[in-house]
């Protein structure tokens, strides 16, 4: 006997607590709840309701899902399912138990403390290994997807305390037929990251991530962007005409050929820039294990767990003691809880009378 073609199934989620609060979205940690007690952590990120009102907003906030459904592959964030709530949406994801690459550098910084060489490497290399998958991901009928991600940067990197590094935000990412793409009229994306092409109203392609990912290598070894200025627009005029740095001048413990690295990532001249992911993920790796034993996501699990010792170490919150914000939860700007945050108010308690 045949089985069934279509299976309808109850999805539930439990808010735990809320993760982010950004401008235009929320994230929180929820629990699925399946049938006879079936219960999984996830997080989940819905549109702020204002924006929810906005066709634009909601439409490349779908695309977003409908563009990484199909993406699986251990350096992305993983989504699992797109869903209502009362005229809103939300994608509902994979939970990293980590933090973004901005808190990271942020706790480094605060502490004193220096991310050594290799390890900056070899997060950049992963990020370069979830690129050259999603670059080179092509629809059912084998043609390319054209994917570019066009907003590499800390925050929307995440490390796992497991040593996981994954890229997450695909929400200005372009891609043919999937994301309202407005290149040449409008620029997206946080301009201290961009490439000199987006930043310059130019249509991208996937080397445009190629610099992004480099001005985030950059950063983490030399603890600043150099394209950062007073305001977004100084920002963007420095990644289009700002000379690049001798990286290895700024920190000597960059050896010379990693500095090369960071020339041809940061090449303004497309040809002269890494052409691919690929060969950036190649030089990268060459650079830490051609000596033999390298870094792997148990060297960055240990380290990063050492660095959020609390944090790493505390039990998965409970949906009863949704709240109270642990130290995970905050943010600059620090958001109120959610029971207590006004923006969110609205949305956070519609999510906990039902995400259906
Ligand atoms: N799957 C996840 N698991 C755990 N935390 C997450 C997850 N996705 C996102 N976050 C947290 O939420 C933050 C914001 O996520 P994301 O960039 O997807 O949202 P956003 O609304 O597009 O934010 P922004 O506009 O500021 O980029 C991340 O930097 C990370 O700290
Ligand atoms: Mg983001």
């Amino acid at each position: 006997m045949p089985g069934p073609t279509t299976i309808t199934g109850d999805l539930r989620y439990e808010v735990v607590r809320q993760i982010y609060e950004g401008g235009m979205g929320i994230v929180y940690e929820a629990q699925q709840i399946g049938t006879r007690g079936f219960v999984k952590r996830v997080a989940i990120k819905v549109i702020r309701e204002r924006y929810a009102a906005q066709p634009e907003f909601i439409e490349n906030f779908i695309g977003e899902a409908k563009l990484v459904a199909d993406l699986i592959h251990t350096n992305i964030v993983q989504t699992y399912h797109l869903g209502d709530i009362g005229g809103g949406c939300f994608i509902c994801m994979e939970l990293i138990r980590g933090v973004n690459l901005e808190q990271f550098a942020q706790r480094l910084a605060e502490g004193g403390r220096k991310l050594p060489v290799e390890l900056a490497v070899f997060i950049v290399s992963r990020i370069a290994r979830g690129l050259s998958y999603a670059h080179a991901k092509t629809d059912c009928d084998g043609h390319l997807l054209g994917i570019v991600h066009r907003d590499i940067s800390p925050k929307n990197i995440m490390i796992a305390f497991e040593g996981d590094v994954k890229v997450t935000d695909f929400g200005i990412a372009k891609a043919k037929g999937l994301l309202k793409d407005k290149e040449g009229e409008e620029v997206a994306g946080k301009p201290e990251y961009m490439s000199p092409e987006q930043a310059d109203f130019m249509v991208t392609d996937k080397r445009s991530d190629i610099f992004s990912a480099g001005i985030v290598l950059a950063q983490l070894l030399t603890g600043e962007n150099v394209f950062k200025g007073a305001s977004p627009e100084e920002s963007r005029q420095r990644v289009i005409c700002h000379p690049v740095p001798d990286f290895t001048r700024i920190n000597p413990e960059i050896e010379p050929k990693l500095g090369q690295i960071l020339q041809r990532s940061l090449s303004r001249d497309l040809a002269g820039r890494y052409q691919s992911a690929d060969e950036l993920l190649y030089e990268l790796e060459h650079f830490i294990y051609h000596r033999g034993y390298g870094p792997t996501n148990e060297t960055l699990g240990k380290f990063i767990r050492e660095l959020f010792k609390e944090e790493a170490a505390a039990p998965a919150a409970s949906a009863s003691s949704r709240g109270q914000t642990t130290r995970m939860a905050s943010h600059a700007p620090e958001p109120a809880p959610p029971a207590a945050s006004k923006r969110g108010a609205g949305l956070f308690d519609r999510l906990k009378a039902k995400i259906s």
